[in-house]
């Protein structure tokens, strides 16, 4: 029989940069047990959000200061659930230490040259990506994204329905960071085809709806996701937080 000690078993740690809506849901998933992990490592510029976060778990968790004092702690896996700019201070020196990065603010990968096997993209507010890569294996057409929110999402306040962006996944991403990462990771799948995206302010809805239209070589995708907003970021669905959730799963397992 095989025992292994305390000692000998491989510590997991998860490293969260950014204690915001999705880093919260994030480290709430592993107080539940819903991803194996023995420590957290939090991580906000506002230092505030890291210590109320570890306050308000009953799970083991150090806050640090900045990404070295995280680094020096040796985390398993790090999910990025920051902003475009923290991936782009980051995720050189945690992919060169051999750590593995989930990276939710996606349009930070537009256009960069990052070539790692620890950059790790979770499907986010969306699905379906197998089948769109498997069909980009063949030979993609057209891809149109429509991604219609509430105007809280916008801090706007048209009383009708208002198109507010029309054109390139990559414009869209730098134009909305905070509101089009669906189209970022889209651009990603469907490579070398392009991704025309219609951004809707629209205050006839309540939830983030994403619909992905793709014609290919042999046949054509409709894909439609309506997500609940969260209370406290109307521009992030749960269902992102929760795509990052299986991914750790799945990078943690034994
Ligand atoms: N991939 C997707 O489908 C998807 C979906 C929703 C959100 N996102 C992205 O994920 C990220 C997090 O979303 P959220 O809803 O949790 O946002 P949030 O605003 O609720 O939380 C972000 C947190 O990160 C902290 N932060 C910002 N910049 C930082 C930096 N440089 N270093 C350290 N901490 C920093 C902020 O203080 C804040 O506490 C955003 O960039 C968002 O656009 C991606």
């Amino acid at each position: 029989m095989l025992v292994i000690t305390m000692s000998e078993k491989k510590i997991k740690k998860v490293g969260i940069i950014g204690c915001g809506v999705i880093g919260t849901l994030v480290a709430q998933s592993i107080e539940k047990k819903i991803v194996s992990c023995d420590e957290l490592v939090l991580y906000d510029h506002i230092q505030n959000k890291a210590t109320e976060l570890k306050a308000s778990i009953h799970f083991p968790a150090t806050v640090v200061q900045n990404l070295d004092e995280m680094l020096k702690l040796k985390p398993t896996v790090i999910v990025e659930a920051a902003s475009q700019k923290a991936v782009r201070d980051y995720i050189k020196p945690i992919t060169s230490k051999g750590i593995n990065i989930i990276v939710m603010s996606s349009g930070a990968l537009i256009g960069a040259n990052y070539e790692s096997e620890k950059i790790q993209v979770p499907s986010g507010a969306i699905g379906g990506l197998d089948a769109i890569s498997s069909a980009a294996l063949t030979k993609i057409t057209k891809v149109h994204l429509t991604t219609k929110k509430n105007p809280r999402a916008f801090e706007m306040d048209n009383k009708q329905p208002k198109l507010i962006y029309e054109g390139s996944s990559e414009e869209a991403a730098k134009l909305y960071p905070r509101s089009m990462n669906v189209a970022s990771t889209l651009s990603f799948i469907v490579k070398p085809a392009k991704v025309q995206v219609r951004l809707i302010s629209d205050p006839t809805i309540k939830r983030n709806t994403h619909e992905i239209k793709v014609k290919w070589q042999f046949g054509e995708m409709l894909l439609c996701f309506s997500n609940d907003p969260h209370p406290q970021n109307p521009r992030t669905s749960a269902l992102a937080a929760w795509s990052a959730i299986k991914l750790l799963s799945n990078l943690l397992k034994d």
